[in-house]
């Protein structure tokens, strides 16, 4: 996957209109309910990226006709809960966390064995988090060791067993493949979670007709519903609109209107911290779509100020850090990230990915075993390692905006993971990104 690197010149400011890509959290959950409901569902808004286009492969390896994504519209025609076939291959799940934890939740009740690998990213990230519930709901699933992929799954004859379990990480994934292993349960699906993570499986699987409650951290659902087949308009990502907000407020002189972005509030933590830094970030045009509170958000420069992030809003912010912590190097101060140590099992380890950038381009951080402290100063120039991580490469970029020389961002290639077209849409808004192939 290596094989693009970024050259951002210093300077220039960000202004405009743009529309990012669509949620890629959303757009997985749409390609497994689409396929296991009974009828015809489409979606607006789906995102193009590789990391979906895994998910959308996999169903397709089980027998599932999937028409598109064209221009964002992707067309389903479901199976039902009992029509998906055996794969005649092991599934790569690519890059994508997501997708693997996901499709074990939908595998663990099938009647046919699979097998499920990715890239050398993916098949370092651990996976015990899902095997080890799934197994107590009676799955049968192996893996390499220490519970990382690939992973082997065991087709069953019976229902799976109901659930109530307390998660010990905040992590949508993990609730979501228990949600998913709940529709081929017999019995109440009940988990709880330490704190809020992303709800958009509570929110698609409702619209599909399955009885979700939630209240307060305890999200329940009766096993073995039967979902109908719906359309979706899924909203364009916050975490993909996040790398031009930490642009912006980098930027003296930008000023960006970023269209049709979701604002669920389990993510829009990223918003909070930004806000608490000082951003000036206004919302107009709110409304609902597809289950989702959408809104068009328009961000001015203003200098940002250092600030302790609190703890409870980490898991609203999740995937924002890397953008988040790059803006920190220019506010006036330091910036305080605690309680974060799940960005060390990212698709980097985006501790150690943002301290030594940060750190590449002449900006000092304390690094600490659940987050960090960034200490704002003059921004340099120089040679970033992506490690592969698209967020990483992409918040990289948007340094180069205050940086005093040129940064480069080696091993780019997965940006299309997330955000396909990224540099063509940040070069045509003000940042002055070449690729250039490695
Ligand atoms: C996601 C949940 C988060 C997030 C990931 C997408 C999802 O992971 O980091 O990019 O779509 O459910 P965790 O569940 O591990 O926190």
């Amino acid at each position: 996957m290596a094989g693009i690197d970024f050259l951002v010149q210093p300077g220039g400011c960000l202004r405009g209109e743009l529309q990012v890509p669509g949620d890629k959290s959303i757009s997985h959950r749409f390609v497994i309910l689409g396929s296991i409901a009974s009828g015809e569902s489409t979606a607006s808004g789906f995102l193009h990226g590789e990391d979906t286009l895994a998910t959308v492969a996999a169903l397709r390896a089980m027998g599932v006709e999937i028409h598109g994504p064209e221009a964002g519209c992707l067309r389903i025609q479901g199976v039902g809960r009992g029509g998906l076939a055996a794969p005649g291959a092991c599934l790569d799940m690519g890059n994508s966390g997501t997708a693997m934890r996901l499709m074990c939740g939908l595998l663990a009740g099938q009647r046919f064995d699979s097998a499920l690998h990715g890239d050398a990213s993916l098949n370092r990230r651990p996976m015990a988090r899902v095997i080890d519930p799934l197994r107590s709901m009676g799955a049968q699933i192996d893996s390499a060791g220490d519970g990382r992929p690939p992973l082997r799954i065991h087709g069953r004859r019976q229902s799976l067993e109901p659930i109530d379990y307390a998660m010990p990480v905040a992590s949508a994934q993990v609730k979501s493949c228990l949600l998913l292993a709940g529709l081929y349960a017999e019995g109440q699906i009940v988990i709880h979670e330490p704190a809020p993570s992303r709800d958009h499986s509570e929110r698609m699987l409702r619209s599909f007709g399955a009885q979700v409650s939630v209240t307060g951290l305890r999200v329940s659902m009766p096993g073995g519903a039967n979902l109908k087949a719906q359309h979706i308009e899924i909203p364009t990502d916050i975490s993909s609109a996040a790398f031009f907000m930490a642009g912006a407020c980098i930027a003296p002189g930008s000023s960006l209107l970023l269209r049709q972005v979701g604002i669920n509030p389990s993510r829009t933590g990223v918003l909070h911290i930004l806000r608490r830094m000082g951003a000036d970030i206004s919302a107009s045009n709110e409304h609902h779509a597809g289950g989702e509170l959408v809104a068009d958000l328009r961000i001015n420069h203003r200098p940002l100020r250092g600030i302790e992030i609190p703890v409870e809003v980490v898991p609203l912010a999740i995937d924002e850090f890397p953008a988040l912590m790059v803006a920190a190097a220019f506010a006036e101060g330091d910036t305080l990230l605690r309680g974060a140590r799940e960005l060390r099992v990212k698709e980097s380890d985006r501790i150690a990915s943002v301290s030594a950038g940060l750190r590449e381009l002449g900006i000092a951080v304390d690094e600490f075993d659940d987050g960090l402290c960034v200490h704002g100063g003059p921004v340099g120039g120089g040679s970033i390692d992506s490690q592969g991580d698209h967020r990483i490469a992409m918040a990289f970029s948007m340094a180069a905006l205050g940086a005093s020389d040129p940064v480069r961002i080696k091993d780019c290639a997965n940006v299309n993971t997330s955000f396909p077209g990224f540099a063509e849409l940040a070069s045509s808004h003000g940042l002055a990104i070449q690729e250039l192939r490695a």
